[in-house]
Parts: structure tokens; sequence; C-alpha cells
């Protein structure tokens, strides 16, 4: 007989629209994880899942022996199947998503006090898993990545408004995370006015978000407190080159902390194009910008006898999966011989990887490797993470994606 969920429902009528929420029944080995507050499970770890159960719908998640163990949205479509939002039991609803908006916003406000933008929604380190919402001096960039999120929409929209009163909300969803989902790409306006462009400010250093044409939801805020600590090394005359600069943080940061001169070096036109303006709003003459392949500019800077005091090596990933792990520490591995090889004595280096799949001991073998190679002796300065309204959350090791290094080339 088909598997229905009846024989368990428990379900209680004030759950989202009084809907009945039906039990799906995962394996031994994943509800010891989930007991454990990791939110996902995947889409083979289900016993038993009924029949007609609909994209992104509300269930509970039970162990084999039937007890609960979270409420949470599945997916079969979705190799993470099901995503918990909360491991105790409750309904998810305008309460619900109101409580953990609320709190989310609260725990950001330390944060504020010297900054006016910074990230909400981290979605599973905050039980919003699939939600990411950025708050932008008034105005909030979100993003709505998974079915279960999409049904939860207009809930999530009020919370945000009852919350936080931004001025404008823009979606800017992810286009990947949202064709796993089976989900069109969505893009707009979803309430107020977004200007053009919005000023923040980062103690002081003013930044310009162009929300209709940033890369991910405007800035790359996770790198908020690197930039402070790396600009902290600049000393007088330095001469800096922020590679993968986006919109220019580290270097403009550099440039306010007395740098001589900061060559900024990124593919993208528009980020440049922001960059500029960036450097502008900062009353800095001194920043130059150079749009090129980043190993391209490496070489080429190398061969012209170029050498800096400062260098920041910031990739996007090189990797998404598990299973190319090996190219991206190759790719890593030249970043840094190159880089390396720019730096003059006693300068510093800050090397990052944005992927999950790279570890911080990744980071410093590759280093080694490198300043073997490059006749190089490094010191660690600094280790460097994610900020922390991007929380890591021990028990999701996905959580943990950004880390990097501040080195500095001692004498031999
Ligand atoms: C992780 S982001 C850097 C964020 C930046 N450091 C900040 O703090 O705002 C990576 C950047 O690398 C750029 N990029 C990607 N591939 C590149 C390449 N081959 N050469 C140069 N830049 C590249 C992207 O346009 C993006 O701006």
């Amino acid at each position: 007989m088909p598997y229905n969920g009846n024989s368990i429902v428990r379900g209680k009528a004030d759950f989202m629209k009084g809907q009945i929420i039906k039990d799906v029944i995962i394996n031994k080995a994943a509800s010891e994880k989930v007991a454990r507050f990791f939110p996902w499970v995947y889409d083979n770890e289900i016993l038993r899942c009924p029949q007609d159960i609909r994209r992104g719908e509300l269930i509970k998640v039970c162990s084999p022996s039937g007890s609960f163990l979270g409420v949470g949205y599945i997916n079969l479509k979705s190799t993470i199947a099901v995503r918990i939002l909360s491991f105790v039991e409750r309904p998810i609803d305008g309460a619900f998503l109101t409580e953990k908006i609320s709190k989310a916003w609260e725990r950001r406000q330390g944060l504020m006090r010297h900054t006016n933008a910074c990230r909400v929604v981290h979605s599973e380190a905050d039980d919003l898993s699939g939600l990411v919402v950025d708050y932008y001096n008034g105005y909030l960039s979100i993003q709505i990545n998974t079915a279960g999120m999409e049904n939860l929409r207009s809930g999530i929209i009020s919370a945000l408004e009852r919350v936080i009163q931004p001025r404008g909300i823009y979606e800017r969803s992810d286009a990947r995370s949202r064709a796993k989902e089976g989900l069109d790409t969505t893009e707009g306006v979803l309430s107020g006015e977004i200007p053009d462009e919005i000023v923040v400010e980062e103690k002081g250093v003013r930044f310009c978000i162009r929300m209709r044409e940033s890369q991910k939801t405007g800035f790359y805020l996770d790198q908020r407190r690197n930039r402070e600590i790396v600009s902290s090394c600049v000393g007088e005359g330095f001469r800096v080159l922020d590679v993968f600069s986006n919109t220019g943080g580290f270097g403009i940061h550099a440039a306010l902390r007395g740098a001589a001169a900061v060559t900024l070096v990124d593919v993208s036109s528009p980020a440049l194009d922001l960059a500029a303006v960036n450097a502008r709003l900062n009353g800095l003459k001194n920043v130059a910008t150079a749009k090129a392949d980043a190993f391209d500019y490496l070489d080429g800077a190398f061969k012209k006898g170029k050498r800096f005091d400062l260098i920041v090596l910031d990739p996007p990933s090189f990797t998404k999966t598990k299973s190319s792990r090996g190219g991206a520490l190759k790719g890593y591995r030249r970043l840094m011989l190159a880089g390396l090889r720019l730096l003059k004595p006693e300068g510093y280096l800050a090397f990052f990887s944005c992927s999950h799949h790279i570890s911080l001991e990744d980071l410093k073998r590759i280093s080694l490797d490198a300043a073997e190679e490059t006749d190089s002796r490094l010191e660690v300065v600094e280790h460097l993470f994610q900020d922390r309204d991007h929380p890591y959350m021990i028990s999701i090791p996905q959580s943990f994606y950004l880390k990097g290094v501040l080195f500095r080339k001692s004498l031999p």
C-alpha cells in the first residue's frame, strides 16, 4: 500500500493556512545528524514520504521509530530534499517568520554601530534555510532560493516590513539555486522604491551599491572585518594591489589608510565602474582600475617589474563541488605563486577562498609550497573569516565558507 503519512499525521490545523502537516521518515544516519542540529536531509536519506507531497510543502521530519526531529519543507526535485526550519514542534506561520527575522535583526544591531549595511538573514544559520536578506542603509535586497521559501514568500515580505520597516525591498534571487529547485529566476522591486544607487558606510568608508546590476545582493558584506584587518597593515608609501577587487572594498580601505597608490584588478567592467565611483565618493585620487583576467595581469605585472607592499587575492569560488577540488587547488596554487612573486620583502599578502570545499589548512599548505618555490619566508599575521553577520554554525559545516590568511613576507 502506498504510504500516505496518515498513520502518523499529528499535524495541527494552525500550520500555514490550516494545512495538515505530513510526516516524512528519514533513515537512521540522517536522523542522527538532524538530532545534532544539521538542518538538511538529502534525497537518498528519505525512507518514507507521502506520495501526494507537493513541491515546497511543509512537513514534519521523523526518525525511523516515528519520533519527532523537526519541522521543515520538502522538495523531491532537489538533492537537498528537506530543509528543517525548527527543531522544536511549532507552526511555521507569520508569527514564526516574524520571530526569526526579529531575532536575526536584533543580533546584528551591535555591528550596526559601525555600519549601515549588513546581512540580516543568512539562510540556515538564522533558521530560515533558503532565504538571504541584506540591509543597505534603509533598503533590503533579498534572495528566495528554494521552493519551500517561495511558498512562504508573502509571510516573509510582511515580516520584513513589520520588523525592519525598509524604504524598499528588491529581490535578486540566485538563478543557480532556484534552477536546482525547479524554479524560474526572479528579480525586481517587491515593495517601496529602490533608487539606482544607495550609499552605505563601513567605519566611515563610503560605498555605492547598485542593487540592479551588482554581483550577489549588492556588496561583499562578508569581507567587512577582513577589509579592516588587512588595511590596518598599510604603511607609508605602500603600493597596494587588490586582485579580484569587485567594487574596490579592500583597495579603498587601504587607500584611506594612507597607501601611496592602489590598483584594482577585476574582469567585470560594471564592478570597476562602481569602484571608480567609490574612489571619488571617498575623495581618493590615487586609485586606478585595470580590467583584466587576474592571472594575465599578475604575469604581465611581474614581467614589467612591478612590485607591491600589500596584495589582496580574493578570487571567486574555484569549486562548488568536492569532485572538482583537485583542479581548484591547482588554481589557488597558481594564484598564490603569481602573487608572491610580486610581493616586496616585508610586504603583506591576504589570500582568500570562499569555497566550503577548501579549508584554511589547504590555503596554508598551498602557501607553504608557493613560498618554497619563490624562496619566500612567510609569517601568518592573521587567520581571516567571514564577518559575524554571516554566522558559522558548528553543526552546519557548509556555513563556514570564507576563509583567508594574512601573510607577511619576512626577511630571510
Ligand atoms: C569574491 S569577489 C571579490 C570581492 C571583493 N574583494 C570585495 O571585497 O568586494 C570575486 C571577484 O572576482 C572577479 N573575477 C572573476 N573571475 C575573474 C578573473 N578571471 N579575473 C579577474 N577577476 C575575476 C569577479 O568579477 C568578482 O568581482
